[in-house]
């Protein structure tokens, strides 16, 4: 096992006024529009608004479920409680030509050197959570920060969205006007008429306008759960920011518009399929798959995931199938 340390202030040639991470043998410096990652036997270059968006995401749903490749080469696998960073370690030139190295950490440490990163490498104006449309630049020596935007609380519902004592509603006044994208979704709210006696145990709320008055894209939030089954609706705008490893199989809903998704071999990055989900349209992503998607026009989609991590132990074992149905 790692450990994960912040090296302050970075020794760089030219003093942008960054500064330089490290997490084990790996080393993160930024200049004005590039990430440096170095580690033993090579280096590693990413554009640094991808970088900081995918590595907002990687902080924000605590390095999620299975893998998130930040690109093609560099990322984290979840163990839920350890993590591997690594890099090349999915991608077949790489493997073949043994060029791969991963680091082993505790969660809670590389989580704090992400931290530490993204508070320190995201500029006044850059919201690494919104559209392209909606944020602005990534670049250039460091200015401000936007401790705002980047602790934002993720919604994680207990049950669900608008019960007493659970997740909020989002209204104009706590914040959350509607969306441009989505000026034409109706506000309305609905009327539940529970059976005398069970006035307590139903509950309702309009999703379609939850979602128009989110203010992040890419970010499912937990809006309703039962047991392990969580319903994860999110806005989708652009491209999503990270390249997502499944160890589960994992459902998505396509509630408005359209996403084009690119689904590859999860260990190897070969291309398996293109999809493209309409309004209506349900899919189940593999466990043995990644996927990333594009969404050309502001999207609602629902991503249901099972919270279970036996389940990824059968995957990983192979004593399931990685598909949930056969035709
Ligand atoms: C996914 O990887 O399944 C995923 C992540 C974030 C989203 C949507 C889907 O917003
Ligand atoms: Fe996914």
């Amino acid at each position: 096992m790692s450990t994960a340390t912040i090296t302050t202030p970075a020794p760089t040639s030219k003093d942008l006024g960054y500064k330089a991470f490290t997490a084990g043998q790996f080393r993160f410096e930024r200049d004005e529009y590039f990430a440096h990652i170095s580690y033993p036997g090579g280096r590693h270059i990413m554009p640094v608004e991808a970088f900081l968006r995918a590595l907002m995401r990687d902080v924000a749903w605590g390095f999620f479920y299975g893998t998130v490749n930040f690109d093609s080469v560099l990322g984290t696998t979840n163990h839920y409680g350890t993590v591997d960073l690594y890099v090349g370690l999915y991608n077949d030139s790489y493997r073949s030509h043994k060029r791969h190295y991963v680091e082993r950490f505790d969660s809670k440490a590389l989580k704090q050197v992400y931290e530490g990163m993204l508070e320190d490498w995201t500029n006044e104006g850059f919201d690494p959570f919104a559209a392209p449309e909606e944020t602005g630049l990534a670049y250039g020596a460091k200015h401000g920060t936007n401790t705002k935007a980047i602790k934002r609380q993720r919604v994680t519902a207990k049950r669900m969205v608008g019960l007493p004592g659970d997740a909020e509603y989002r209204t104009d006044q706590n914040g959350f006007p509607v969306n441009r994208a989505f000026a034409d979704v109706p506000q309305t709210v609905p009327e539940v008429h529970a059976e005398p006696g069970f006035e307590g145990e139903v509950h309702g709320f309009n999703l379609y306008s939850y979602l128009s008055r989110s203010d992040v894209t890419w970010n499912p939030s937990v809006c309703s759960v039962v047991k392990d089954s969580l319903l994860c609706p999110t806005t989708e705008e652009h491209v999503l920011p990270i390249t997502h490893g499944n160890d589960r199989v994992e459902w998505f809903v396509q509630v408005s518009d359209e996403i084009y998704w690119d689904i590859e071999d999860k260990a190897t990055g070969r291309p398996i399929s293109k999809v493209v989900m309409k309004a209506g349209d349900v899919a189940a992503m593999p466990a043995d798959i990644r996927h990333r998607g594009y969404s050309p026009k502001r999207s609602m989609l629902i991503v249901w995931e099972n919270n279970d991590n036996n389940v990824a132990t059968l995957h990983a074992s192979g004593k399931i199938k990685p598909y949930p149905v056969e035709f």
